[in-house]
């Protein structure tokens, strides 16, 4: 049987009778009001019981955390807090839970707890709020590159090959590890492995992505991505979702223009439909904020600052623009930069970027044209041949959510770049025949999922936007 959600019995008209209900009890007081969650909605229901009518024995299973069945009346609820109620008849304890030592009660608790019991912190209005917005904003992704006439390709999560050329990758193996075969020079012989080569995990979708946006013009992908880089911070997780669009004939400009439409887009998409999960998180933050020294707090309640980002401009300015700005900044002169800036080609610490974005411009802000020393293979080499077309995306409390560039489409170009940074050209061949055949001006960008959801339900850990986070030294559940 298909009981109706809590979410659509809130919005009925009472009275309604002989209705069923199913869920999971989040609070039971008085012996006869039972607040009941189905996960619909963060609203709970509440289930009034007549406990004359119900046995000593059942009346003690009722505790936080079982799952209930409830049928009874709809009816409007004479207490403050709730515009209906249900008027409970029958009530079956279809799974109880023990109130010793059920973990999540009534109360407020730590998220470094929460993190400790993921499998069951979903089951709080906090994180039930945090993967509702989440799963929203998946959706509006693809909805957006469906109407943009985007087509959605699956990249390969096992590949042979170093997308970024950072060297930050999981290996994949069925080869003993105790005592694996090795060649004649004593090295691991990887024709014996599971693919006859070394693989690993993907750091990205893109370079295969780009093969598709050289047939079908626009394409994108989203999926799971994976980097061994020994980072132990709020903003980096070994596991983590991105989004790759990749544009045949589109340069630079446009691509910071899809890159900016695309993440106004889909946070509109939350706050017209999320709203109520918004408004709780703006005031955890709130909250939490409170305990903060003034000069941490966000200067605008979550809702504002996800408003003003849908309707701001985002402001452009070169890689070189904003290094002249860092280097006259006061933190620089004053030395409170842990890196300080001193001169041109030095790489951006998110410190930087957070005062770009939080101080001087307070506003998101991309950055172009880096230089190309700090910059992957791939990225088009600009007429300076110091600097190349590469984008980021910096937001505020984030830093960086997005990387992206035009491609180098030139191939003698990529060939040259390839062989100075240490890129393996016979593992790119089929890379290398885009730009042989039919080789045009294309771009692309990597939207980091997790950093989005961050900004957008206002968390301050990356560990608290994803189910079960995967970060050195832990992979529980
Ligand atoms: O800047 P990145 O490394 O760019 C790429 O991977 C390109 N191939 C993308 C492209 O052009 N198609 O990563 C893109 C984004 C970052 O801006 C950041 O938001 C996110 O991915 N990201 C991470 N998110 C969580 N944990 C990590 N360890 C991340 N590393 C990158
Ligand atoms: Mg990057």
């Amino acid at each position: 049987m298909i009981t109706p959600r809590i979410k659509t019995i809130l919005q009925d008209v009472a009275p309604l009778t002989n209705l069923t209900v199913q869920g999971w009890v989040r609070s039971f007081r008085s012996n006869r009001f039972i607040a009941l969650n189905d996960g619909s909605c963060l609203e709970n229901l509440q289930c009034v019981i007549d406990f004359d009518s119900l046995s000593e024995e059942l009346l003690k299973k009722i505790t936080v955390g079982a799952a209930l069945k409830i049928t009874g009346t709809l009816q409007e609820s004479e207490g403050k807090g709730q515009r209906v109620e249900i008027q409970a008849t029958e009530v079956v304890i279809l799974g109880v839970s023990d109130p010793e030592t059920y973990p999540i009660q009534p109360k407020k608790h730590s998220l470094e707890f929460l993190r400790q019991n993921a499998h069951l912190r979903v089951r709080t209005n906090t994180f039930s709020a945090i993967m509702r917005v989440r799963s929203a904003l998946s959706f509006a992704v693809h909805q957006y590159f469906r109407s943009q006439d985007f087509n959605y390709v699956h990249t390969p999560i096992v590949t042979g090959s170093d997308a970024e050329g950072a060297g930050e990758m999981f290996r994949v193996s069925t080869l003993d590890a105790k005592n694996p075969p090795l060649d004649d020079n004593g090295a691991i012989d990887y024709r014996e492995d599971f693919f006859g080569k070394e693989t690993n995990l993907t750091v990205s979708g893109q370079l295969e992505a780009e093969t598709y946006a050289m047939a079908l013009g626009k394409v994108y992908t989203f999926g799971p991505t994976f980097r061994a880089e020994n980072s132990n911070t709020s903003r980096h997780l070994a596991e983590f979702w991105m989004i790759e669009p990749e544009m045949a004939f589109y340069d630079l400009d446009a691509n910071m223009d899809l890159a900016e439409d695309f993440i106004q887009n889909v946070i509109q998409y939350v706050l017209t439909h999320c709203e109520e999960d918004l408004v709780f998180l703006e005031k955890r933050l709130l909250e939490e904020e409170k305990q903060k020294p003034q000069n941490e707090r966000s200067e605008m309640p979550l809702l504002e600052k996800l408003k003003f980002v849908v309707d701001q401009n985002f402001v452009r300015l070169s890689y070189t623009e904003a290094i002249e700005i860092l280097q006259n900044s006061t933190p620089n002169k004053k030395k409170k930069f842990k890196y300080p800036i001193t001169g041109w080609g030095v790489d951006l610490q998110s410190e930087h970027e957070r005062f770009l974005v939080e101080k001087h411009f307070k506003c998101p802000v991309i950055l172009f044209d880096y230089p190309a020393d700090i910059k992957a293979f791939y990225m088009r080499l600009n007429e300076d041949k110091k600097t190349v077309r590469a984008m980021d995306i910096l937001f505020p409390g984030i830093g960086e959510i997005v990387g992206g560039s035009q491609r180098e489409e030139r191939l003698e170009v990529l060939e040259e770049r390839m062989t100075s940074m240490g890129v393996d050209h016979k593992e790119l061949w089929w890379y290398k025949d885009l730009r042989k055949y039919g080789s045009a001006v294309h771009s692309g960008f990597g939207l980091g999922f997790e950093r989005l959801v961050l900004f957008t339900t206002g968390m301050g850990n990356i560990r608290d936007v994803i189910p079960f986070p995967r970060t050195p030294q832990n992979a529980e559940f």
